[in-house]
């Protein structure tokens, strides 16, 4: 296979890298794709770095059994924990979702005072509050762990009294400050995207770090000649490590191109 050809591999901790797999559908239609979601092990949130490097270093030596030809960490708790670690042990391109986040919430804010949620790893990492100071370091950072918002998500209730009641008492204490930009630093969160906004008021932009990734990782292929620019049709594979019933009806939810089969996949073997 050429490797213009070549799939891309994405991975997350179970079913929320789908919503970047749904923007890298949208923004990189000639791409095939192999994702692996990691529904045995789910969450990552909560879990420790050197579990999540060594969960994320047997993703990646999975992938590459496919011949992807770059690969992206969907999940931000990984890409914050574990993205420096598998750079250094793999020489095809790879990109995480916290950067591309962080660099359009620092060119969206006029106040320079950002707002973050993520899980509870992702904000005690501070990456996100490292990246942001980085590109300005005048940039004021508030964040939040928001954990109960990913099991919220993936019982589907996106538009609900309880989940607006939840995000009301997460958010109130971020609406103290006078943040005009919300990175939604969880793969889950794009989907709450309506009752957060609502809570957070017209004055603050929402930074979906999904949609700057994809824009990133065809920054990124470009720039390896890696981009695919065969007219033939992608080709989309799932594997995950569990519940794959379960997984099929949440990518059919999240996704516009149907989801017909997911392979589960002893990944503790990789
Ligand atoms: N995918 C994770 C993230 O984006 C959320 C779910 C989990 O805790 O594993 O951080």
């Amino acid at each position: 296979m050429q490797e213009t050809k070549a799939p891309i591999g994405i991975f997350d901790s179970g079913v929320g890298g789908l919503t970047v797999v749904r923007e890298v559908m949208r923004q990189l239609p000639r791409e095939s794709l192999v994702y692996f979601g990691d529904t045995a092990r789910v969450p990552y949130g909560s879990k420790s770095k050197s579990t999540i490097c060594k969960y994320s270093r047997q993703i990646v030596r999975f992938l590459q059994t496919k011949n992807v030809k770059a690969i992206v960490v969907a999940c931000n708790t990984a890409s914050a924990l574990a993205l420096d670690e598998l750079k250094s042990l793999i020489d095809i391109p790879i990109i995480g979702v916290v950067e591309p986040g962080a660099i359009m919430a620092a060119n969206t804010t006029k106040t320079k005072s950002i707002g973050i949620i993520g899980t509870e790893s992702t904000i005690k990492s501070g990456i996100y509050d490292k990246f942001l100071r980085k590109i300005d370091p005048d940039i004021t950072v508030v964040s939040k762990a928001c954990p109960l918002f990913c099991p919220l998500v993936e019982e589907g209730l996106w538009e609900d009294r309880v989940t607006e009641d939840i995000a009301g008492r997460y958010l109130h204490e971020l609406k103290e400050y006078e943040i005009d930009s919300l990175i939604l630093g969880c793969t889950h969160y794009p989907m709450l995207r309506r009752t957060i906004a609502r809570e957070m008021g017209e004055g603050v932009t929402l930074v979906n770090p999904a949609y700057e990734t994809a824009k990133a990782l065809k920054a990124m292929l470009a720039s390896h000649d890696l981009l695919n620019d065969q007219e033939a049709e992608p080709t989309y594979d799932y594997y995950v490590s569990d519940g794959d019933e379960k997984f099929i009806s949440f990518a059919n939810d999240v996704l516009t191109c149907p989801v017909k089969g997911a392979k589960i996949i002893d990944i503790e073997s990789y």
